[in-house]
């Protein structure tokens, strides 16, 4: 490295001074290698990356760009900077916490263009690893050559695999302490590979480095003369991306929207997930099945004739058929699935636990749809693989678990498609991202189960009843009031022949629902049940009555959402705690003060109030009996 004629790097400045435009067509034609690096502060991790930094020169992307920008301008290549200093940023930044969320890193060789996802490797940011590691090419998985393979070692090998990553380096860092000994090395390729195997990795490349020496990161080391692979960086350079891989699967590519600047020109944004298309190729739309051939690929540098995985383009098609944002255009002939019902692995990433039978939005390439997750199958101990039976996820918790989608969607196993079988969940209330998954494949029952069509039709049920079918929804606090309110409305709807069934939430649990307690998963599940009788009672053209406290928003809307529109009316019994409290009927709030009664509404179990409900009765202006008057004339006017 000291001898500055041989720096690559220092041949780079000059190709710069004689040709800028050679110089950028050989950087523009670099592939880009997306790698994560997995290991703590300990292990070395932040020498490493600064030792990878320092030795490429750190020829950053924007200063690429700033070249490109203005080609007169040579850029300050080769910057000498102090590797200790830059190490001790890099650790100092990671102190600070400032990379508790996954850093990126770009850095450029001769060869290769490069971004690396620096992740804390502690337990607790499991989901920030699943994050770094869910774009990567190659995953270099760091081990202290004195402590030989750890829990952790294990956890990051797990979750790399685990998000399909193919590429693995087992970096044996910090030889120089143990005087480069080869049986050392040894020892621990001996007990990973053991390891590795008993997890389904079937190869990687381990390689004896010294982050803080620079033993074999860029070329041999004399200190190693018994290790004959390649160097790190060489590595790095020459492992297959994925791109290349995915080139040789059948054609996908999930449209990201469509382009139509004017009536002369309409084509398909999106980037190209797998395989390969070429003009005139045969496709088919999904989910409509519609097929076409191509006329154009488009791209900014213009028009193609073949475009491969990893390449955004735009396609045109030889007829008007109809595609938006959301559909996948495919290889005619060799189309994904379509299902709505998957068994998957969940990376829960929120701090509130998950909650099987609560909709959340599932985004899986461009298509975004409703998504319910059941109770897990189990859940994986990150650091031993074993499976323990769970109930929910909590944050950073991995399990398996079926769910189902709203609508049917376009997908590919996660093993097989990234972007077709990689999805995120999204809470619907706060919009964050509370979980990622990977498709498995699709539920046999989802194929063979179908709707039957039945001839005498909801309408008919109401026609017969003389009615229309509605769904008062009550909700409330317990001892608002909802049980008394609710039977004085059935008691005179029904004086006035109305079809009626009141469900009550102390009933309703004493059979359907026996089996569900007052977590707020069990409370979900309570509503999704009730919710679906409530259903059923509609298409038999009843007027529906529930009373349960149904504490979370999200849950009424999904009812909301299951009925017809005008369907559900949502009446809001509004009595203050303290009120309520005071009452207190069943003596509930009494045990639940006490801490005899665990996750009471309202006491240690969240009530989230409608925001917008069709009626509200605050129970502290009038009686029951006037409340059921106010709703039954807002029924029936
Ligand atoms: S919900 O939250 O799942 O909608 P639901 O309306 O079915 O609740 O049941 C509430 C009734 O169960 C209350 O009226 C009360 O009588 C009883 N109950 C027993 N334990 C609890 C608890 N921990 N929280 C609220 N209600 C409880």
């Amino acid at each position: 490295m000291t001898d500055v004629m041989a720096d690559p790097i220092y041949k780079t400045d000059a190709l710069i001074a004689e040709d800028i435009d050679a110089y950028l067509e050989t950087h523009q034609h670099k592939t880009m290698l997306r790698f994560i690096t997995c290991g703590s502060v300990d292990d070395g991790k932040s020498t490493l990356i600064g030792r990878l930094l320092y030795d490429s020169k750190m020829i950053f992307e924007d200063q690429l760009a700033a070249l490109e920008a203005d080609s007169k301008k040579v850029g300050t290549q080769g910057q000498d900077i102090d590797f200790a200093l830059l190490v001790d940023g890099l650790a100092a930044e990671r102190e600070q916490g400032i990379t508790i969320d996954v850093a990126y890193r770009f850095f450029n060789t001769e060869k290769r263009k490069f971004i690396v996802a620096d992740t804390p490797g502690h337990e607790q940011y499991t989901r920030n690893m699943v994050t770094g590691a869910s774009t990567a090419d190659l995953a270099v998985i760091l081990i202290d050559a004195r402590k030989g393979v750890l829990v952790q070692t294990r956890r990051h090998s797990y979750l790399a695999h685990l998000i399909g990553i193919k590429n693995i380096v087992l970096a044996i860092n910090k030889m120089d302490l143990v005087d480069y000994d080869q049986s050392v090395y040894d020892a621990i390729l001996k007990d990973y590979t053991a390891f590795a195997t008993s997890i389904g990795i079937t190869a990687f490349t381990p390689i004896p480095i010294s982050g803080f020496k620079g033993d074999n990161i860029t070329g041999p080391s004399a200190n190693t003369p018994w290790y004959k692979g390649p160097a790190l960086i060489e590595h790095l350079e020459n492992v297959e991306v994925n791109a290349a891989t995915d080139a040789d699967k059948p054609f996908r590519m999930a449209v990201q929207w469509v382009n139509r600047p004017n009536l002369d020109f309409r084509g398909f944004s999106g980037q190209i997930a797998t395989g390969t298309v070429k003009l005139g190729d045969a496709i088919r739309i999904l989910p409509s099945g519609k097929t076409s051939t191509v006329s154009r690929i488009v791209t900014l540098d213009g028009d193609l004739d073949v475009a491969v995985a990893g390449q955004s383009v735009t396609i045109c098609l030889a007829d008007e058929v109809d595609c938006s944002r959301g559909d996948v255009i495919a290889a005619a002939d060799n189309p994904p699935q379509a299902a709505d019902q998957f068994e998957s692995t969940i990376v829960w990433m929120a701090d509130e636990e998950m909650l099987p039978g609560r909709p959340y939005w599932l985004k899986i390439g461009t298509q975004t749809v409703t998504a319910t997750v059941q109770q897990p199958k189990y859940q994986v101990n990150v650091n031993t693989m074993e499976h323990l039976a769970a109930r929910t996820l909590d944050l950073n918790a991995i399990g398996v678990a079926n769910l189902s989608t709203d609508k049917a969607i376009s997908f590919e196993p996660y093993a097989q498609n990234r972007t077709l079988g990689g999805f995120i969940l999204i809470d619907k209330i706060t919009n964050a991202t509370v979980a990622a998954g990977m498709l498995h494949f699709s539920l046999r029952r989802a194929q063979n189960v179908h709707w039957q069509p039945t001839d005498v039709s909801r309408e008919s049920h109401a026609a017969m009843k003389n009615q229309k079918p509605a769904v008062l929804w009550f909700t409330g606090l317990s001892g608002a009031g909802k049980s008394t309110i609710a039977n004085l409305v059935e008691k005179k709807l029904a004086r006035m022949n109305r079809h009626t069934f009141l469900l009550d939430g102390d009933n309703v649990r004493h059979g359907l629902n026996k089996d569900l307690g007052f977590t707020d998963a069990d409370r979900v599940e309570n509503i999704r049940r009730v919710g679906e009788v409530a259903k059923l009672m509609t298409d038999a053209g009843l007027v529906v009555i529930t009373a349960f406290i149904s504490p979370f928003r999200s849950e009424r809307d999904m009812v909301r959402q299951m009925m017809q529109p005008g369907e559900f009316v949502e009446v809001h019994i509004d009595t203050p705690l303290a009120d309520a409290e005071a009452r207190d009927v069943k003596g509930l709030y009494k045990k639940a003060r006490s801490g005899e009664l665990k996750n009471f509404t309202g006491i240690d179990s969240p009530y989230e109030p409608p925001h917008d409900p069709e009626i509200r009765i605050d129970t502290m202006a009038m009686t029951a009996e006037e409340a059921a008057e106010l709703i039954v004339a807002r029924l029936i006017p």
